[in-house]
């Protein structure tokens, strides 16, 4: 039986019918459905809609159809279930009878789908964080191998000063915090409880909403059934963090494909995660890499997606909203599915700090450090820049770096410089003045790994508390 064919004379077409279904889809909020509709039930009991030996069959028949999802794929094969919510009552009523009917007293389907899809996303940003942290966890792993291995850090794609290889890696753990914390703030906001709004202006039964939303793990009502039946808020900010993390990773995935290039070589490609040419025998490609980057692309159009479908609608269910569901399923498959490979990729990375260690001492990259020097005994530090980008120019005319002139050559430039220079020029000094918070130093960049451990370990004992 449909949920509303009373007013209908006639049937509908028929490929209208199946086109405007959306069980295709909302059957992953199966789990979500059938939690939302026990909190009902339950609500219906202290409302005096259902006794007791009622809500216990309902209960009951809910749970069943619960496993029996669980059970075999086959149950979800359902031609005429136009939602998911169409489903649960259709089961319901094969299961107990008629007595399955009650279970929609008081309530519509707006406010039931607005419920489930923060429950979806809710589960969907504890699972997120869950693997960003693991990843984090992993990378942090890598910048702990590396231990003093530096390379060149880049400003305009030109070498620019060495940096530690592992405050390179912390960069992007950096990254995965900031959207770690993002899903902390969209999920505070998203978790208020929609049951009780009915269609449009409230239940038409005494629900109480404070129980319902307890029940269901949420930290209040929602405030106004206008809004809760069509907010999608929460569905936006969680795509559109999701899109602000896939674009993480493709600079992520674009900086590794340009380090595993002959051209570079730092980083030796994995083959688990490889695939060769059909036509050219020595390729190995780097397409865990390449789909990655392709992905981000997905995703921001998911998040665009959802936009452009909320612009304009007027207050508040429209059936457009239907259509904000497979953006939102698609955005959290696709990031789902992206993290664990990446961090598999993570873990399985060989990194040549051979040639990092060679690219981080040649390229006139200690000339800043010389400038310091200059600076230390006195001179302004625009003199400086200007006298030591006088001897790079005499350096590039000898084809040598700045350790290589003499110190004859130097004074020809500054009367000031001593032996003590070619000291300060080496890389382990290089790196070693940038001994600020957050600077590559040695030091600060250990304390700065126990600091992102502590960071990590906080989320993984976040998301266990809510599991
Ligand atoms: N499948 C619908 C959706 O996803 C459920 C709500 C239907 N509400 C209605 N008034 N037709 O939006």
């Amino acid at each position: 039986m449909k949920m509303w064919s009373g007013r209908f004379r006639q049937p509908l077409d028929p490929a209208f019918e199946r086109w405007q279904r959306s069980f295709e889809f909302d059957r992953r909020l199966l789990a979500h459905e059938l939690a939302a509709s026990s909190a009902h039930a339950r609500a219906l009991k202290g409302a005096g809609i259902v006794d007791s030996n009622e809500l216990i069959t309902i209960l009951q028949g809910l749970e069943r159809i619960g496993e029996q999802a669980a059970l075999s794929p086959a149950f979800l094969e359902d031609d005429e279930a136009e939602d998911v919510h169409h489903f649960v009552e259709k089961q319901l009523v094969t299961l107990i009878g008629d007595v399955g009917y009650k279970l929609h007293s008081g309530r519509s389907r707006n406010e039931q789908i607005a419920t489930d899809l923060r429950l979806y996303v809710r589960a969907a940003i504890d699972q997120v964080r869950a693997d960003l942290a693991t990843l984090g966890g992993v990378l942090l792993d890598r910048a702990q191998q590396a231990g003093n291995a530096a390379m060149p850090a880049y400003t305009h794609l030109q070498r620019a000063e060495p940096v530690l290889v592992s405050h390179w890696l912390l960069a992007y753990v950096e990254m995965f915090l900031r959207d770690a914390g993002r899903l902390v703030d969209c999920r505070t906001r998203l978790n208020v409880c929609p049951l009780g709004s009915g269609a449009v202006a409230g239940a038409t039964l005494p629900l109480d909403r404070r129980v319902m939303a307890t029940d269901l793990n949420f930290d209040q009502p929602t405030a106004n059934s206008v809004d809760a039946t069509c907010d999608r808020d929460f569905v936006l900010e969680f795509v559109n963090v999701l899109s602000l993390l896939a674009l993480h990773f493709s600079r992520w995935a674009e900086e590794m494909i340009l380090f595993s290039s002959q051209e570079y070589s730092f980083v030796r490609l994995p083959e688990a995660y490889s695939t060769g040419s059909s036509a050219m025998p020595q390729k190995k490609n780097p397409d865990l890499l390449e789909l990655t980057r392709g992905k981000c692309a997905r995703l921001i159009g998911d998040a665009t997606t959802l936009q452009i479908c909320m612009k304009g609608l007027p207050l508040a269910y429209n059936k457009d909203l239907q259509e904000t569901q497979e953006p939102l399923f698609d955005a959290t498959e696709t990031v789902l599915s992206l993290l664990p490979l990446v961090t598999g990729w993570m873990k399985a990375v060989e990194f040549n700090y051979e040639a990092m260690q060679k690219a981080a001492q040649s390229g006139f990259m200690n000339a800043w450090a010389a400038a310091t020097y200059l600076v230390q005994r006195g001179v302004p530090f625009r003199l400086a820049h200007e006298q030591i980008g006088k001897a790079v120019q005499l350096c590039l005319e000898k084809h040598c770096e700045l350790q290589y002139l003499s110190l004859e050559e130097l004074h020809s430039v500054n009367s000031k410089f001593d032996h003590d220079f070619y000291t300060c020029l080496k890389l382990e000094s290089v790196l070693a003045i940038h001994d600020v918070a957050g600077g590559t130093a040695p030091g600060r960049v250990r304390q700065a790994m126990a600091d992102a451990r502590q960071r990590i370990e906080s989320i993984r004992e976040d998301v266990h508390a809510h599991a």
